[in-house]
């Protein structure tokens, strides 16, 4: 691993969380239902049976947990915002209660000097869209507009940052694809219909938003991975680029370029989606930043069982396999493959089996987890990329999706049972460097 050099000081340094697993709530002050509350009330969808009714209670503890940034030193907070608490259908009246949630949230972190980068759709879509379709109707796109351009309105002078979707990649393909996430579906012609739908919903949530003016910067978060091919086999290889066209080029080549990679669409056949004569014209248009979500890569083998990495760092409490230098080479690839806007990478970070002991939990995993990244960051900027930010997966432990409350990603221990917070040896690890990049 190379060494951490010092950061430009213009470097925006976060953490990084989203409403359906941090805030609770879920009935709160005329919340309406979201996929997510559906779908984790169904028996046997979440492996632990947990839901998000209380997750980290977010929604009364906010301010303890404003203060727990401000006392890291974070600039930055990416959080996102609960579309049925905005709008609880999806559609029609506002709920100026769960505005005013937001607007005391960007109080306190003003208060603090911490800017706002807010996420408009984190995976939970308002209950009553679905029940006419979800993501699957079109018109879908059209109601999240409408809830950006409302969210542009009111806070677009007030954040930094306004990311449409965070990582519609899962959205589409372990929500409609294999059935992990909600709503559930597993059918791929489904799952690709639906990722032209979202990304439909991201150009006409770009138009309405820039329509209303503001500050923010807009832009999209997505996940993102080099695809390696496992051997030298014709069949790894091709696997590999297959990988790396639906899910990296499936969704930079309709923003960045104005139409799907011709090698994916050729391999979906006749899955491939049906797009409207404008579409392309509404998608592919300028964002301001691009968010990267970075974990792991993706190791194709064609082979049966397929052959594994050699996980040379470890893997993670997901099975992930620690990879930094995926980093490095996605980032280089994506800036020889667009013309990139400046890159915040919105989430890396990894979960571990953390307990509290004596007070204290040693997670010395995460930190050497967190400086490789950054270092494999530090070598993409060597050669050129321009990347600005920073934001740790999470500030908190939460509810990770379909693993429950059973995976801890945060920096922050949370005791579910009393809702204690307890900072990890990473947490005052990222405190103490983050000082010491300010201090020189
Ligand atoms: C990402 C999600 C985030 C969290 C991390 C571990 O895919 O955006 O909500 O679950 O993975």
């Amino acid at each position: 691993m190379s060494d951490l050099k010092q950061f430009p000081s213009t470097f925006t340094w976060g953490v990084a969380t989203s409403a359906f697993q941090i805030e609770g709530g879920a009935t709160a002050d005329g919340k309406g239902p979201s996929i997510w509350d559906t779908f984790s009330h169904t028996p046997g969808k979440v492996i632990d049976g947990s839901n998000g009714d209380i997750a980290c209670d977010h929604y009364h503890r906010y301010p303890e947990d404003v203060t727990l940034m401000a006392g890291l030193g974070v600039d930055a907070y990416r959080f996102s915002m609960a579309w049925a608490r905005v709008q609880p259908q999806g559609k029609g009246a506002w709920n100026e209660a769960g505005f005013a949630f937001y607007d005391r949230l960007l109080s306190e972190l003003e208060a603090k000097g911490i800017a706002a980068h807010v996420t408009l759709y984190h995976w939970d879509l308002p209950q009553g869209l679905q029940d006419e379709g979800g993501w699957l109707n079109r018109n879908t796109a059209y109601h999240f507009a409408e809830y950006a351009a409302e969210v542009a309105r009111r806070f677009g002078n007030r954040v930094k940052t306004i990311a449409t979707h965070n990582e519609p990649w899962c959205t589409a393909n372990l929500g409609y694809g294999n059935a992990q996430f909600a709503p559930g579906v597993a059918d791929a012609r489904q799952a690709i219909q639906v990722s032209h739908h979202l990304l439909l919903s991201h150009g006409l949530a770009m138009s309405a938003m820039r329509a209303v003016g503001g500050k923010a910067q807009l832009g999209i978060v997505l996940n993102q991975w080099t695809a390696d091919p496992a051997t030298d086999s014709a069949a790894d290889i091709e696997l590999a680029k297959f990988e790396y066209a639906r899910s990296v080029q499936w969704f930079m080549d309709p923003i960045f370029k104005g139409r799907y990679p011709a090698f994916a669409l050729q391999k979906h056949g006749e899955l491939a989606p049906v797009v409207d004569d404008n579409d392309f014209k509404v998608i592919h248009q300028p964002i301001d930043f691009l968010g990267v979500n970075y974990y792991f890569r993706a190791f194709c083998s064609a082979e049966v069982p397929p052959r594994q990495p050699e996980f040379k760092l470890g893997k993670t409490d997901m099975g992930w396999e620690i990879y930094p230098q995926g980093l490095t080479e996605l980032l280089l690839k994506l800036n020889e493959e667009y013309e990139l806007p400046p890159i915040y990478i919105t989430e890396n970070g990894m979960a571990s089996p953390d307990s509290v002991v004596d007070g204290e939990v040693p997670d010395l995993a995460r930190i050497d987890f967190v400086k490789r990244h950054l270092a494999a960051l530090q070598d993409a900027q060597a050669q050129g990329v321009n990347v600005q930010g920073y934001f740790l997966w999470s500030l908190l432990d939460n509810f990770e999706w379909n693993s429950g409350y059973a995976k801890r990603f945060g920096i922050v221990h949370v005791d579910y049972a009393t809702q204690q917070r307890t900072l990890k040896h990473s947490a005052l690890w990222y405190r103490d460097f983050l000082s010491v990049q300010k201090a020189r």
